[in-house]
C-alpha cells in the first residue's frame, strides 16, 4: 500500500514537508502551483514555491495547454520527476477562472493536454491526475480512469467527494472500490476521510486501493503517517499515544522550520493554525490558546511554548 501525503494549499509548505519527510511516507506532494505564477513570477518566487524538501512530487493547476507545457518543462529542469495534475480543487476563484475541478467538465481539454505532455515528456516524469467525483453535470469519474489508463499515467487520485462538497459531507469511498475493481491496471490512490487508522483500515479492507493519501488527517498529527505505515507493514491494527513532550519538540522544529524558510514575520503569521492543531488534545489547551493569542512575535511563542506548554 502505497501512502501518500496530499497536495494542501498553505498547508504543506516547505516546512511542513520537512516534517512529513521524517515519517517516510512514499511520496510527499508539495502546495498546487500556478503555472502561470510559475511563468509570470521571478527566480526568487520561484526558489521560495519550488523549495524543495526531499524528492516531492508537485502538483500544477491552469488552464491552458501551453502554461502547462512550459511549466512542466520548468518543473523537469528544477529536479522535479513527478508532476500532477490538480482537477479536483473546488474553490471558487480558481473554477471560476476554469481550473481545479471546472476542468472535469472539459474532458476534450484534458484528454488533449495528457496527448501533449505525454508527447514532449515521454520518459521524463512520472504523471498523474487528481480527481473529484463530480462537478455540475460531470459524474462520470471512470472517464479519467481510462485515460490515465490510455495514456499510462504513473497514478490517479480520487477524492471521493464532489466539487459541491467542498470538505464537507462524508467521501464516496464505494466509487474508489467501483474503479479499483474495473480497472486492475490503472494504480488507483484513494482519497477522502482517512483522519485515524481505524478509518484507513475500513476504507483500505474495502476498497483496496493501491495507495491512499492522507490530508486533513495529518494536520497536527504527522504520527498517523508511522501508525499508518506500521499497519501496512506488520498488519497489526496498533493505535499509538504520542507523548507530550514529543509533540511539543516536534512542534518546535516545525516552527524553526518556518522561519528558515520564510522568515519570522511570515512564519508568525503562517504557523498559529498548525500550532493549535498540535496541542488540540491537550488538557489546559483553552490556557495555552489563550496566551499564544497574547503573543506578538514567533519567537515569543516559541519562548512561551518552551517554557510553559
Ligand atoms: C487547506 C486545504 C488545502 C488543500 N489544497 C489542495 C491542493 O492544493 N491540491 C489538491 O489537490 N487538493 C487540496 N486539498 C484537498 C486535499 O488534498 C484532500 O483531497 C481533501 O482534504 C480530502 O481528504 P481528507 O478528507 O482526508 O482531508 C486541500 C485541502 C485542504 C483542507
Amino acid at each position: 500500500m502505497q501512502i501518500i501525503t496530499a497536495p494542501m494549499a498553505g498547508i504543506t509548505d516547505y516546512s511542513f514537508r520537512k516534517i512529513l519527510y521524517e515519517f517516510s511516507p512514499d511520496i510527499i506532494f508539495t502546495e498546487m502551483v500556478d503555472v502561470n505564477a510559475l511563468k509570470y513570477s521571478n527566480q526568487r518566487t520561484q526558489d521560495e514555491i519550488l523549495r524543495k524538501a526531499g524528492n516531492e512530487a508537485v502538483q500544477i493547476f491552469g488552464n491552458k495547454n501551453e502554461d502547462f507545457l512550459e511549466a512542466v518543462k520548468l518543473l523537469i529542469e528544477r529536479g522535479f520527476d513527478h508532476i500532477d495534475i490538480n482537477l479536483g480543487c473546488p474553490v471558487k476563484k480558481i473554477i471560476r477562472a476554469g481550473k481545479g475541478s471546472a476542468l472535469l467538465l472539459e474532458s476534450d481539454f484534458v484528454k488533449e493536454l495528457l496527448l501533449k505532455l505525454k508527447k514532449e515528456f515521454r520518459n521524463d516524469i512520472k504523471l498523474s491526475m487528481k480527481i473529484r467525483t463530480g462537478y455540475k453535470n460531470f459524474s462520470d469519474p471512470e472517464y479519467y480512469v481510462k485515460l490515465a489508463e490510455e495514456y499510462g499515467l504513473f497514478q490517479i487520485c480520487i477524492h471521493g467527494r464532489t466539487q459541491e462538497q467542498l470538505y464537507s459531507g462524508q467521501a464516496d469511498w464505494n466509487i474508489i472500490k467501483k474503479m479499483k475493481q474495473k480497472h486492475k491496471n490503472v494504480k488507483i490512490i484513494g482519497n477522502g476521510d482517512l483522519t485515524d487508522l481505524k478509518t484507513i483500515k475500513e476504507k483500505t479492507d474495502s476498497a483496496k486501493p493501491d495507495g491512499i493519501m492522507l490530508a486533513r488527517g495529518l494536520l497536527g498529527n504527522p504520527w498517523l503517517l508511522k501508525e499508518a505505515k506500521d499497519y501496512f507493514k506488520t498488519g497489526v491494527f496498533h493505535e499509538s499515544e504520542v507523548g507530550r513532550e514529543e509533540i511539543k519538540n516536534t512542534l518546535i522544529k516545525h516552527i524553526n522550520y518556518c522561519i528558515e524558510d520564510k522568515g519570522e514575520i511570515r512564519a508568525n503569521l503562517d504557523m498559529r493554525k498548525h500550532i493549535f492543531w498540535y496541542l488540540k488534545e491537550f488538557e489546559n489547551i483553552e490556557k495555552i490558546k489563550n496566551d499564544i493569542i497574547k503573543t506578538k512575535t514567533i519567537k515569543d511563542v516559541l519562548k512561551y511554548i518552551v517554557n510553559n506548554v
